[in-house]
């Protein structure tokens, strides 16, 4: 009786091993795949995104930014090896939004106005299949400012803000969602390195509100912990 209950016991020992692979080679293999999907992340940032994510468990990730999904990949990915919690994919895909805040003479505005975004919206789709992320991944085609509603304060664990990125609604994403972040969530902010985004960065450096994860942040996107 006791064998074969030891037996039992070493046989769902053996196969979830085999099931499951390490979590760096499972990370390294997605690392991989990520380079593929159309973005903006880097391999460096998907790498501190999974790894944050592979740190804290969180239970709600929320996006602000998806496009093709080169920065929502990673967080998908590695909630999908802990087959806990969930991110949601806030984007609106519109064009009309994109463009709100730029001028006529501005280069993002030509380039915003040319991209076509509905087949973006697709891919990405088709992208969260393909990978079987579907579980872990909330698709909310909304502006930010209309999903808000959809979480109630202090619910967050994790945030990244990479929308819009003129000055108005790179600060507005900043003061409408911190909120929403949790005590002791974290908060990625991408492209501090843009003027625009100046104004949202400012907000974020103050040590009364914020730690600045400066080693698990990049060059370009920094990562902040709520006090
Ligand atoms: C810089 S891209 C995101 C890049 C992506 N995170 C990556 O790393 O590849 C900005 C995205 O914000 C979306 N966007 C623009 N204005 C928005 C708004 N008001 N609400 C939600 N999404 C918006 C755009 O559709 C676009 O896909």
């Amino acid at each position: 009786m006791k064998i074969g209950l030891l037996i039992a016991l070493a046989i769902a020992t053996f196969s979830l091993c085999a099931t499951q692979p390490d979590w760096n080679s499972y990370k390294h293999k997605a690392l991989v795949f990520q380079k593929r999907i159309p973005g903006w992340c880097t391999l460096e940032k998907a790498e501190k995104m999974m790894e944050l994510i592979h740190a804290t468990e969180p239970e709600i990730c929320v996006e602000i930014g998806v496009f093709g999904g080169s920065s929502i990949y990673p967080t998908a990915a590695a909630l999908k090896y802990f087959k806990k919690g969930v991110v949601f994919a806030i984007d609106s895909w519109s064009t009309q939004d994109c463009l709100e805040g730029y001028t006529l003479e501005d280069p993002d505005f030509e380039w915003w106005g040319s991209v076509d975004l509905e087949t973006i919206y697709l891919d990405f789709l088709a992208m969260l299949n393909t990978y079987q992320l579907t579980s872990f991944c909330n698709v909310m085609r909304l502006s930010s400012q209309q999903a808000l509603a959809h979480f109630t304060d202090g619910s967050i664990d994790i945030l990244h803000i990479d929308g819009n990125h003129s000055e108005a609604a790179a600060f507005a994403d900043v003061q409408m969602y911190v909120p929403k972040l949790k005590q002791g969530g974290y908060l990625w902010f991408d492209d501090v390195n843009w003027i625009s985004t100046g104004k949202a960065l400012q907000c974020l450096m103050d040590p009364e509100r914020f730690v600045f994860e400066k080693e698990r942040s990049t060059d370009t996107c920094f990562l902040f912990r709520k006090i």
